[in-house]
């Protein structure tokens, strides 16, 4: 695929408390972050060591809040809801009204995004195939965007282009297996990587015998802060463009 494709989102922001009920300039910073690092237009990517320069991917990939509504009516791609509920678990209640969230619109044309208080986690998300009713990603609302209520060092906008990339069907760089060397990412140009990093590591980092660069730590489905996150690789655009010429095609056209 040569061709950008934009994805619609809808931002569901729902709150309990004046502050959780984030402001359009918080949402719109947090746009232009996706813009950026799904584009390899983000300012960072100079940081990219130059032994891995050549593997920096524009993913072609490019995202509006949704201007017409399931009904078919104009929107500002913003649903505000208030609720009762102080405080969401990882557990997709958000994604439903009768739970206190707000429900999810058509899947299969519309990325939902919902921000809110969320319990011990920045965010998470679905992958492709899953029912419709909780597809998409959860953020928390000090996670989201650069401004506002962001809150360092989350306040870079990185966890939604991790989750995003989950929901493109990325896998976490390091494989899922714990720190053990036989998990994979199921993506050829990605180091092969122990256990998850965290904080601002410092390259090279080393584990599983992948001297001498080490952990591509700096790649967005790893945990670092998000200062220190600032890539995706062409193996991981080639798995997204994979997502969207199956379970994702929706959105082409
Ligand atoms: N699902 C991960 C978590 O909740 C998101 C990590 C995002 N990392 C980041 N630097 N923003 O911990
Ligand atoms: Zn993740
Ligand atoms: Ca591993």
């Amino acid at each position: 695929r040569e061709e950008v494709v934009t994805i619609p989102i809808v931002v569901h922001v729902v709150h309990h408390t004046p502050e959780q009920d984030i402001t359009q300039e918080q949402i719109d910073s947090q746009l232009k972050v996706l813009n950026e690092d799904f584009r390899r237009a983000n300012p960072d990517v100079d940081k990219v060591p130059e032994v891995w320069r050549d593997l920096v991917a524009d993913a072609r990939l490019e995202f509006k809040l949704a201007d017409t509504d399931p009904d078919g009516n104009p929107t500002n791609g913003v649903v505000r809801k208030e609720t009762s509920v102080e405080s969401f678990d990882a557990d997709h209640g958000v994604k439903l009204g009768d739970r206190g969230g707000s429900d999810a619109w058509p899947a299969d044309r519309y990325l939902n995004v919902w921000v809110c208080e969320l319990n011990n986690a920045l965010g998470y998300a679905t992958f492709p195939g899953g029912p419709a009713e909780i597809d998409g990603v959860v953020i928390l609302h000090r996670a989201f965007g650069t401004t506002g209520t962001a809150e360092a060092p989350y306040d870079g906008g990185r966890t939604a282009t991790h989750e995003i990339g989950h929901w493109f069907n990325l896998r976490h760089i390091w494989g899922d297996d714990g720190d053990g060397c036989s998990g994979s990412d199921f993506v050829d140009d990605t180091p092969n990587q122990g256990g998850h990093n965290r904080g601002t590591p410092t390259f090279p980092k080393v584990s599983c015998d992948n001297a001498p660069h080490g952990d591509m730590f700096m790649n967005y489905m790893d945990y670092v802060e998000d200062a220190s996150m600032y890539m995706f690789t062409t193996g991981q655009s080639e798995r997204m463009d994979a997502a969207l010429a199956g379970p994702r095609a929706s959105f082409l056209s």
